[in-house]
């Protein structure tokens, strides 16, 4: 067993962990942080990625031992405030950007670290560095659209509006996902993230 420290949303913690364990296991096993989704496991759908020192890593091939001392950004950790919205995640709400959702908080991550860096990228760009993110249900059209809205936002330095919609009475409104803020912000809860008191894990 070895101890690491280092943050993880702008909180300090420390993990006492065994050396092959990956980064997606301490933050969702122990810390339970379950936005952070684990798809394919081998570092190839993208679902499980967080910034590491502000750049974006697959969390299911990352060794916990190599972050000690690090920054680590998850998808609950984008929004300045718990109760707020980004406006990444904003972008994708409007754009139509999710449906399942699994891919989602990977797809804002990665589109925070693009937009850190360039904040007005072509739609080349963006499926260039959107190589390692799989959608099965978006088409990825949506999904450039919504990195390109924020952009445009974050550039201009204005907010987005999400559009205020009567469920009761929706035929005609332009309307976002019911379940979409919880998908945008990586608390909604997909059967693999219950962690039921005394249930025994075996691999
Ligand atoms: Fe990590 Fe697919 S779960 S890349
Ligand atoms: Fe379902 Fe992307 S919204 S995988």
């Amino acid at each position: 067993m070895a101890i690491i420290q280092f943050t993880v949303n702008n909180v300090h913690v420390q993990v006492d962990i065994t050396p092959d364990i990956m980064l997606s296991e301490v933050l969702r096993d122990i810390l339970h942080l379950t936005g952070v989704k684990v798809g394919c496991g081998v570092g190839e759908c993208g679902a499980c990625t967080v910034l590491l020192n502000g750049k974006p890593v697959a969390s299911c091939i990352t060794p916990a031992m190599k972050v000690d001392g690090a920054s680590i950004v998850t998808i609950e950790g984008v929004s300045p405030e718990p109760a707020e919205l980004d406006v990444i995640q904003k972008a994708f709400l409007v754009s139509g950007a999710v449906q399942c959702g699994f891919c989602t908080p990977g797809m804002v991550l990665a589109a925070k670290a693009l937009l850190d860096k360039s904040p007005d990228p072509d739609a080349g760009t963006i499926r260039k560095e959107f190589a390692g993110h799989l959608c099965r249900c978006t088409g990825y059209d949506m999904i450039i659209k919504a990195v390109q809205t924020a952009g445009d936002a974050i550039r201009n330095n204005k907010d987005i509006q999400l559009p205020e919609v009567d469920h009761q009475n929706s035929i005609g409104q332009s309307v976002i996902r019911r379940d979409g803020i919880q998908k945008v912000k990586g608390s909604f809860l997909y059967g693999a993230d219950f962690y039921p008191e005394d249930a025994l894990f075996a691999v």
